[in-house]
């Protein structure tokens, strides 16, 4: 078992390890007196690990409570959120009970954001399952929930009390969506390691997975630390996000993934920057054949006045300017403050 701590404005662990998931109720049982909890899952992840979570928990005096919501992003929305308040206040959990998220990123956002404001905050901890939620998702205490105008633009920050990632349960993910976390790893890499960058250039990464992801939570921890309210350093962790974003929404939420439109968004934004001389020449191309070789995407047919209409709304803009993320070689990355003119001209050299 690996483990990381965060030294966030709470401080807290995060266990990367095999069959982590048996031993949840001793680890959680170190951390809380409370003996009471709501496991909040989808459906999907609850046919798959619904009842280990609880028959661990039982197993170390837990009185563990289930809410699922169906599986997909639409989850990440108002009406679950209202339907979770309601189930924890119909099963009594009191301030000094906790939530635990099992599954995803959308599980996982959702229940950060309940935690942070049911009864005005409660302890959660992030059981993710998918391998964006171990890389990224669970990591830094991002919450949110999705409105129709965009992605993730109710939120807030509340740091988990642990975070527990069992890697055996990566077993269970198709080949699609396994390819859809790797969107996230490869941007550790462009962001800040190169060396990282060049072991997912090989592909095959599922024989060292454990690693991959110490290495990825390593480096989120780091920034988080540095930047816990996403003010300045944060932002480099958003590379390929701007475009990211723009596509999954002109898409359809769920259409295309989170770490494939991530995927698009970061060679697009490296080819602009390239043609901008923001970036080294060669290194859009390398990005490329990394991404193919992870089978992710690496370019959507968008059009520039969509992307650049559905871009804007990002939460990195300010009223007439907006915030890039480049990376100027592999590995190192660099926050760009342009004019919403000068970004329009920047989308002209994808
Ligand atoms: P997800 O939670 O929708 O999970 C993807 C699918 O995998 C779902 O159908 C789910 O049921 C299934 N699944 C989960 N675990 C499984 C397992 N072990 N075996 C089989 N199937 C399993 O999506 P995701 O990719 O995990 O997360 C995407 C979400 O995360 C987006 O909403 C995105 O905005 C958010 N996100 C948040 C942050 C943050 O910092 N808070 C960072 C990145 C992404
Ligand atoms: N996923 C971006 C962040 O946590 O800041």
């Amino acid at each position: 078992m690996i483990k990381i701590t965060v030294k966030a404005s709470s401080a807290y662990d995060i266990l990367i390890g095999k069959g982590l998931l048996d031993k949840c109720g001793e680890i959680i049982s170190e951390l809380t007196k409370s003996k009471k909890c709501a496991v909040v899952t989808d459906t999907t992840v609850d046919g798959l690990y619904g009842s280990k979570i609880l028959d661990a928990l039982k197993k170390s005096g837990f009185n563990a409570v289930k809410f699922a919501v169906p599986a997909g992003e639409e989850s990440k929305s108002h009406q679950q959120l209202i339907g979770l308040y309601n189930f924890l206040s119909e099963n009594d959990i009191t301030r000094s009970d906790f939530l635990i998220a099992l599954g995803g990123g959308v599980v996982g956002d959702l229940t950060g954001y309940c935690a942070a404001t049911y009864l005005r905050g409660v302890d959660y901890v992030q059981v993710p399952t998918t391998l964006l939620a171990q890389v990224d998702s669970s990591v830094g205490g991002k919450t949110a929930v999705n409105i129709d105008a965009g992605k993730n633009l109710v939120g807030c920050f509340k740091q988990p009390i642990a975070v527990v990632a069992d890697t055996d349960t990566l077993s269970t993910l198709s080949d699609d969506i396994f390819a859809d976390g790797m969107g996230e790893v490869v941007k550790y890499g462009m962001i800040r390691s190169s060396s990282l960058f060049e072991k997912l250039s090989h592909g095959r990464t599922k024989e060292n997975i454990g690693e991959i992801i110490a290495e990825c939570v390593g480096i989120k921890s780091d920034v988080v630390e540095n930047d816990e309210l996403d003010t300045g350093e944060r932002m480099i962790l958003n590379f390929g996000h701007t475009f990211g974003h723009a596509i999954e929404k002109y898409m359809g939420y769920g259409v295309v993934p989170h770490g494939k439109a991530v995927a698009m968004g970061m060679y697009m934004i490296s080819r602009a920057a390239e043609n901008r001389s923001l970036t080294q020449k060669g290194v859009s191309e390398k990005l490329k054949a990394c991404l193919k070789a992870n089978f992710l995407p690496f370019f959507s047919d968008i059009d520039r006045d969509s992307l650049y209409s559905l871009s804007i709304g990002d939460k990195k803009r300010t009223s007439d300017k907006i915030r890039v993320i480049v990376c100027p070689e592999i590995g190192k990355s660099e926050i760009v403050t342009l004019s919403l003119n000068e970004y329009k001209n920047l989308l002209e050299l994808i």
